[in-house]
C-alpha cells in the first residue's frame, strides 16, 4: 500500500538534496497541485519563490481567495495582476485555439518575465500529464488542445536539469493524501479541477471583460447553491459558461434581449471520460431563477446533459 508518511519524508530528502540552496522558483495557480507544491518546497526548507499569475479569467473572487488559502498555509507568494494584458491581446480573437495559444504564450511571457534567472524550476505535473506528454506525438488527446506547460524554455531547462517535478509519480488522490499529511485544509485539496487557460474556455468566441463578468456572477450562483446543497463534493466538476448568443424574453413587463447561460456538472475518472450529473431539479430550479433575477446580460439558463465523448467537459 501507498505508504504517505514515508513517501512524504523521502521526497522532502530528495528535494533538500536537489535544490541545496539554489533558489526554486513555480508557478501557483491556487489549484490542489501546485498548491500541494508550494507547501512541500516550504515544507523542505527550501528557497522558494512561488508565483501567481492572474490572467484575469479566474472566477469571481477567485485572486483574492488564493493570495488568502497561501496566506493560511503560511507560504509566501507573488502576485502578479495580468488581467489587462491578457484581455488586451485577446480582443478580438474568436477562435478557440488561437484564444489558447495567445493564453499559454502570454502565461509563459509573464512568469518568465516575473522570475528573471531562474536557477531552479518546479512543477506540478502529475503522473497522468507525464503519460501524456510521453505520448505527445501519438496520444489524439494532446492534439486536440494545446497545452502549455511544456514549452520550449521548460524543455531547455529540463534539458539542463533544472526542472524538479517531485509529484510525477503521483495520481490525483495521491496528491491530495499528500496534501492532507501537509496539513493542507479539505475546501482547498477539494477544489474542483479548473483549467489553465481559465474562464477563456468557458466563454466561446471573442473574450470581452463583459462576457467573463456575466461568467462570473452565474458560475458563483452556481456553485455557492451546490455547496449550500452538499452537492459540490460529489460532482467532479462544475461550472456556468456562457453561450453568447442573445435571445428575446421577458423581464420586468420590458422586453429582453439577452445571452444564455450553461450549467455543467459532471462526474469523471480521469477527465478522458465525463457523464452529466443529474441534479435535483429543485437545485437546477433555484439557480435558475437567482441567475435570472439577479444577473444582468442573461436571460436564459441552460442545464448541459452531454456525455463526453463526444462533447467534452469545457465548451473549448
Ligand atoms: P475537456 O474540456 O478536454 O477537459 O473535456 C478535461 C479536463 O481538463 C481541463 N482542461 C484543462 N486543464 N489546461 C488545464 O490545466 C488546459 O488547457 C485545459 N483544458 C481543459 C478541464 O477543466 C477538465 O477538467
Amino acid at each position: 500500500p501507498f505508504r504517505i508518511e514515508d513517501f512524504k519524508r523521502e521526497l522532502i530528502e530528495n528535494i533538500k538534496k536537489t535544490v541545496g540552496d539554489k533558489q526554486v522558483v513555480c508557478g501557483v495557480s491556487g489549484g490542489v497541485d501546485s498548491t500541494v507544491l508550494a507547501v512541500l518546497l516550504n515544507e523542505a526548507g527550501v528557497n522558494v519563490r512561488a508565483i501567481f499569475v492572474d490572467q484575469g479569467l479566474m472566477r469571481k473572487n477567485e485572486a483574492e481567495e488564493v493570495k488568502n488559502n497561501f496566506h493560511r498555509l503560511g507560504v509566501e507568494i507573488e502576485a502578479i495582476d495580468a488581467s489587462k494584458l491578457f484581455l488586451d491581446a485577446l480582443a478580438g480573437e474568436p477562435d478557440p485555439e488561437k484564444k489558447r495559444v495567445i493564453i499559454g504564450n502570454l502565461f509563459i511571457d509573464v512568469f518568465w518575465d516575473t522570475v528573471g534567472n531562474a536557477e531552479m524550476l518546479a512543477q506540478g505535473t502529475l503522473y497522468p500529464d507525464v503519460i501524456e506528454s510521453a505520448s505527445n506525438d501519438k496520444s489524439k488527446a494532446s492534439k486536440i488542445k494545446t497545452h502549455h506547460n511544456r514549452v520550449d524554455r521548460i524543455l531547455e531547462l529540463q534539458k539542463q536539469g533544472k526542472v524538479l517535478e517531485p509529484l510525477a509519480e503521483l495520481f490525483k488522490d495521491e496528491v491530495r493524501e499528500l496534501g492532507h499529511s501537509l496539513g493542507i485544509p479539505d475546501d482547498i485539496l477539494n477544489r474542483h479541477p479548473f483549467p489553465g487557460p481559465g474562464l477563456a474556455v468557458r466563454c466561446p468566441g471573442e473574450i470581452t471583460l463583459e462576457r467573463l463578468n456575466v461568467i462570473r456572477d452565474c458560475d458563483a450562483i452556481f456553485i455557492n447553491a451546490l455547496k449550500e446543497h452538499g452537492w459540490y463534493d460529489k460532482v467532479w466538476q462544475a461550472y456556468a459558461g456562457l453561450i453568447p448568443v442573445k435571445t428575446v424574453g421577458v423581464k420586468g413587463d420590458e422586453r429582453s434581449y439577452e445571452w444564455a447561460t450553461n450549467l455543467r456538472a459532471v462526474i469523471s475518472e480521469d477527465a478522458m471520460t465525463a457523464d452529466w450529473v443529474e441534479l435535483p431539479p429543485s437545485l437546477l430550479r433555484e439557480v435558475s431563477n437567482k441567475i435570472l433575477n439577479e444577473v444582468s446580460g442573461i436571460n436564459r439558463v441552460l442545464y448541459d446533459i452531454s456525455t463526453k465523448p463526444p462533447a467534452s467537459i469545457e465548451w473549448e
